[in-house]
């Protein structure tokens, strides 16, 4: 079965519309709602005071017009009595700044009083609710980390000391991992240890990085506190949190272990030409970390968002695509942000599936429209999509490759985007992987910017290639180790032996790409070969020795002229390439062409602005230009999709 629903905040209405509400779901299609998300202080209006009734009353009601639940904890916005009463919960910035009540997330990530709090009501919602036949899923708090991610209070910088000792147990040991020679930063206890909260200039690069990962953990444990309690009241009912696609402050495969169900909140930009690219990444991403598995939509915006400068609705009809495009890549649920557009609050402007101008609009005909439609899909309900090409995805390097005093600001997303996008257009299935996970299944690996690495990623890349497999690195990889210690000698480690290359100078473009933070749409540099042809280049050049790699492009005019931008070395039964720079279109083409073919991977003719994914036995397409196009005989129009048997 297919989902399909969305956020509910029956507390922002009178009850006289809860009936109402629940005859619209059925008709809408609805048959699942996530409840009591932001309900904390009305589930607890003052300490200790709990009140059910109206929570009881709506569950009911849902369940009796055959509606599941998706209940939250409610722990996503502590009440102002508890701020009140225990301020020392509120977060603090880097700045110093103490973050106040009066929006939502105001609290410490590692607050031992909110924990309890937390614990207390989880408790009661758990055991109130446990039994009860409406049930289906858990939602524990709310996209962990959206607003604070990291912390630097007191009660942070001592969780960050414990985190801190239990890793290296001896200062020492700290001391050199964090290279505090330099600069005069030695540590003598850890007492002395603080985060990295706003100072003169740059900051240690090993603090910042553990500082990252300690807080992604500390956001985990939270919510591993909460699944605890859950888990013991009802070992049968599935937990899920919703993430964020490519998030940063969260390392999603440590997350992704511990839900059950994997689920997302996607809010692309209707007025970005990439966004149809961007999203179908983030799809990918979601399906990946699930290891495959079916995973949830869990928010999307009926049309406008009220968070950007400028909010575009979605198209006529784009709202049906973009959830197509999700089904298509292995969702099996659709779910929305919210039910019905609020009137008052901070989001009245962001659209919901009932706006403001009530039944009596497009919006509200789509998605009734939509519902009705899923309905009869549920033959792609549990199917899987197969990829046999994976892109390497890795929080550490997204960190420690965005930190300041680095040869040139990048981005990691865009990085792996450049690549992601050229793969997407030539419709080639992705999926997402760890550099130190089994890549058995894959034929072609690429690992853009993987920054850092660890003596076993780089056995295990390189045992990828030396198996038969096409692997493809980056520009910037294996440039530190953990630590965010430099690996000497021309950089990569074991994988220079493998690439058959030796890295001795970057020398990154001057110009606008660079300031657009890897964004590369304004070409700043060239190559040449045999494989590519003339080329536009972005963002990346370096001085790059080809040892025992072949060279079938070199860089023109810049700094690095006449030198490897893209080499090949056979390694083992496989070969491994290294790509020096982002090349532009033309080049990357002729790239992929060859190491997809030199990979055996099957390519499908496609048709342009026609997204074609296969799930299952089912082959979607999805028209995302502004015409109508013809693909074997059938006319697809702007926004539309087709569905055939594959
Ligand atoms: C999400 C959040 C929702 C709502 C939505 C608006 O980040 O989970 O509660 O705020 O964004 O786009």
């Amino acid at each position: 079965m297919i989902w399909y629903g969305g956020d509910y905040n029956p507390e922002q209405w009178p009850e006289e519309v809860w009936d109402e509400d629940v005859r619209l779901m059925q008709q809408g299609g609805i048959t699942l709602v996530s409840l009591g998300i932001f309900s904390w202080a009305k589930l607890e209006p003052r300490e200790g005071e709990f009140d059910f009734g109206w929570l009881d009353r709506i569950i009911d009601k849902l369940h009796a017009g055959g509606i599941r639940v998706d209940l939250a904890t409610a722990t996503a916005s502590p009440p102002p009595w508890l701020t009140k009463a225990y301020p020392e919960v509120l977060p603090v910035t880097e700045n110093g700044v103490t973050l106040q009540a009066g929006s939502r997330q105001q609290y410490c990530p590692s607050s031992p009083v909110l924990r309890r709090l937390e614990a207390r009501l989880v408790g009661k919602i758990a055991e109130r609710y446990a039994g009860h036949p409406a049930l289906e899923l858990w939602h524990v708090n709310n996209e962990y980390g959206c607003h604070v991610s990291h912390c630097y209070c007191p009660v942070s910088a001592d969780a960050f000391r414990g985190w801190l000792k239990a890793k290296y147990e001896t200062v020492d040991a700290l001391n050199a991992a964090w290279g505090t020679a330099f600069w005069s930063q030695a540590y003598s206890d850890f007492a002395e240890i603080f985060p990295p909260s706003a100072a003169p200039t740059f900051r240690n690069p090993g603090q910042l990085l553990d500082f990252d990962r300690f807080s992604s953990d500390e956001l985990l444990d939270s919510y591993r506190a909460e699944v605890a309690i859950l888990r013991a009241a009802t070992p049968d009912i599935p937990i899920t949190t919703n993430f964020m696609g490519a998030f940063k402050p969260a390392d999603y495969w440590k997350w992704a272990a511990e839900v059950d169900i994997v689920s997302d909140d996607s809010y692309p930009d209707p007025a970005d030409p990439d966004s149809p690219a961007y999203a179908a990444m983030t799809r990918d991403l979601m399906r990946s970390l699930g290891g495959g598995k079916p995973w949830l939509l869990m928010e999307q915006a009926p049309s406008a968002v009220n968070w950007r400068a400028r909010n575009a609705p979605k198209l006529p009809g784009q709202m049906r695509a973009w959830s197509y495009q999700a089904l298509a890549r292995g969702a099996d649920g659709i779910l929305f942000f919210q039910w019905r557009q609020s009137v008052a609050g901070a989001e009245k402007f962001h659209s919901g599936m009932i706006p403001h101008a009530g039944t009596d609009s497009r919006v509200w005909r789509e998605v009734e429209a939509f519902g009705a439609e899923l309905g009869t899909m549920s033959a792609f309900a549990g199917t899987s999509v197969v990829a046999k090409v994976g892109i390497v995805f890795d929080w550490d390097s997204w960190w420690s490759i965005e930190q300041q005093a680095m040869p040139a600001q990048l981005s990691y997303v865009r990085g792996i985007f450049a690549w992601y996008r050229a793969l997407w257009a030539l419709g080639v299935p992705v999926d997402f992987v760890r550099a130190e996970s089994d890549l058995g299944g894959y034929s072609a690996v690429i690992a853009p910017n993987l920054f850092v690495t660890t003596a076993a990623a780089l056995s295990n890349l390189d045992g990828f290639a030396r198996g038969g497999g096409q692997l493809v690195v980056g520009y910037q990889s294996g440039i530190t180790d953990e630590n965010a210690h430099i690996v000497e000698g021309g950089y990569l480690g074991l994988l220079g032996q493998t690439l058959g290359i030796r890295v001795e100078e970057f020398a990154p473009f001057a110009g606008p790409d660079l300031a657009a933070a890897g964004g590369g749409s304004v070409p700043t540099g060239a190559i040449a070969g045999a494989l590519t042809g003339d080329s536009d280049a972005h963002i990346w050049s370096e001085f790059l020795h080809a040892e025992t790699a072949e060279v079938l492009a070199t860089f023109v005019g810049g700094a690095a002229d006449g030198w490897p931008a893209i080499t090949r070395n056979a390694a083992g039964a496989g070969a491994a390439w290294y790509v020096a720079t982002q090349p532009g279109e033309q080049g990357m083409a002729a790239l992929l062409d060859r190491v997809l073919a030199d990979a055996g991977v099957a390519r499908e003719p496609q048709t342009a602005g026609v997204e074609m994914v296969r799930r299952g036995d089912r082959v979607i397409r999805i028209n995302h230009g502004s015409k109508a196009v013809s693909v074997g005989g059938a006319s697809i129009p702007p926004q539309g999709v087709s569905v055939s048997d594959a």
